[in-house]
């Protein structure tokens, strides 16, 4: 089976390629490198000793789309291609809304015409509206997001859900993400933002290797046990498997099914930088500020559809999380540079 893989040298997209070409599958991957690095795909082809057929190219483009589907026989494709920064998409939401709104109908246009319906697209927590009770179910309210990335990806499974309605062969699942971190064990492959890391545990990694001062802690008065904000942290090598199972469930289904994709434990910022400094021997100078706009207090999964349907539950703890994140950047300090 052959699965083309948008947005694969990214840091999800790397992690996912590897899992799937271990569990015997081909992957082609489009990707237009606007926030990644062909050397990703490299190591993962060290990695597995398998080759990934790679083209260099904007998922927007349909005529690339078109010779791609041509040139090879594509049995399923997983979508994470997209712009992911919020605050960027707050400073820039026509380019957001341009890349991840297109970027999904023009390859679903594409992929009606040549007959081949089977998709998982990456969405992601930011979808629940604020207020739902936790843990988050599938079945909690959805919209009522608060930047326009959030807003991408409301409207995306929008259009999922509608063209499953509307064309009866589609097989769609929406897998909403949860706070995904780690790295593979072998430290090769990683994540590698651009520019000052927006997400807490790049950060963290940054400011032990030394390349930042200290990490602001965006609150300490929350109504949580230690007062900083608490989220359901995953390993990417466990949400790369959840992409793995997703495949199997799509090629047997029909229809658009939503999934959350987490560890169903939620852990503070102050936990984690405990563990962190802990499982590593290394220290992480911290500081408390004042709360980040728009940031929640608790945001944490119920899984159970996940393990249910799909089969699929995250297996590795925040200590294997915190570990293989310091091993990644503490071999890459500057990343695939
Ligand atoms: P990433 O930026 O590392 O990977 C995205 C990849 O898509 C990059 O390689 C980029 O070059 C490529 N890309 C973007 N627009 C493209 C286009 N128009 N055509 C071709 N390639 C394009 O991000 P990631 O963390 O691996 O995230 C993957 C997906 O998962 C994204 O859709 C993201 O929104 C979603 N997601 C991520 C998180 C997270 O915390 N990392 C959480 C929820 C959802
Ligand atoms: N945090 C800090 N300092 C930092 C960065 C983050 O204290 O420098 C805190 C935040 O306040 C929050 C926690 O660490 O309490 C996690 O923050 P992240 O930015 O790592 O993650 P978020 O939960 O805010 O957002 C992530 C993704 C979004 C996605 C959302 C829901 O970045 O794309 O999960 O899925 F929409």
């Amino acid at each position: 089976m052959r699965i083309l893989v948008t947005g694969g040298a990214g840091y999800i997209g790397s992690h996912t390629c590897l899992e799937l070409l271990e569990s015997g599958y081909e992957v082609v991957v489009v990707d237009n490198l606007c926030n990644s690095n062909m050397e990703s795909l490299r190591r993962v082809q060290d990695l597995t000793g398998k080759t990934v057929r790679f083209y260099e190219g904007d998922v927007r483009d349909e005529e690339l789309l078109r010779k791609i589907f041509a040139e090879n026989q594509i049995d399923c494709c997983i979508h994470f291609a997209g712009l992911k920064a919020v605050g960027e998409s707050v400073a820039q939401p026509w380019r957001y809304y341009d890349n991840n709104l297109n970027a999904t109908i023009v390859l679903t246009k594409v992929m009606q015409e040549v007959g081949m319906q089977n998709l998982i697209f990456s969405s992601s927590a930011t979808v629940y509206t604020e207020g739902n009770p936790m843990p988050l179910r599938e079945t909690a309210r959805t919209g009522g997001c608060t930047n326009p990335y959030g807003w991408t990806k409301y409207m995306t499974e929008q259009i999922l859900m509608d063209l499953c309605r509307a064309e009866k062969a589609w097989s769609v699942c929406l897998l909403r993400y949860f706070n995904p971190i780690g790295a593979h064990k072998s430290g090769m492959i990683g994540e590698d933002p651009q520019g000052i890391p927006n997400n807490l545990m790049p950060y963290v990694t940054q400011v032990a290797v030394g390349r930042r001062e200290q990490l602001s802690v965006f609150g300490n008065d929350y109504d949580t046990h230690d007062g900083t904000g608490v989220r359901d942290y995953i390993h990417v090598v466990d949400l790369a498997k959840g992409h793995v199972a997703a495949v199997k469930y799509v090629m047997n289904h029909t229809g658009c099914e939503a999934f959350n994709l987490g560890t169903g434990t939620g852990y503070s910022v102050l936990d984690l930088v405990n563990t962190f400094q802990q499982v590593n021997n290394i220290s992480v100078p911290y500081r408390i500020t004042d709360r980040r706009p728009g940031d929640l207090a608790v945001c944490y999964a119920a899984p159970d559809k996940s393990a249910e349907l799909l089969g699929w539950k995250a297996e590795k703890n925040l200590a294997d999380m915190c570990r293989d994140a310091w091993n990644w950047q503490s071999k890459n300090p500057k990343g695939y540079q």
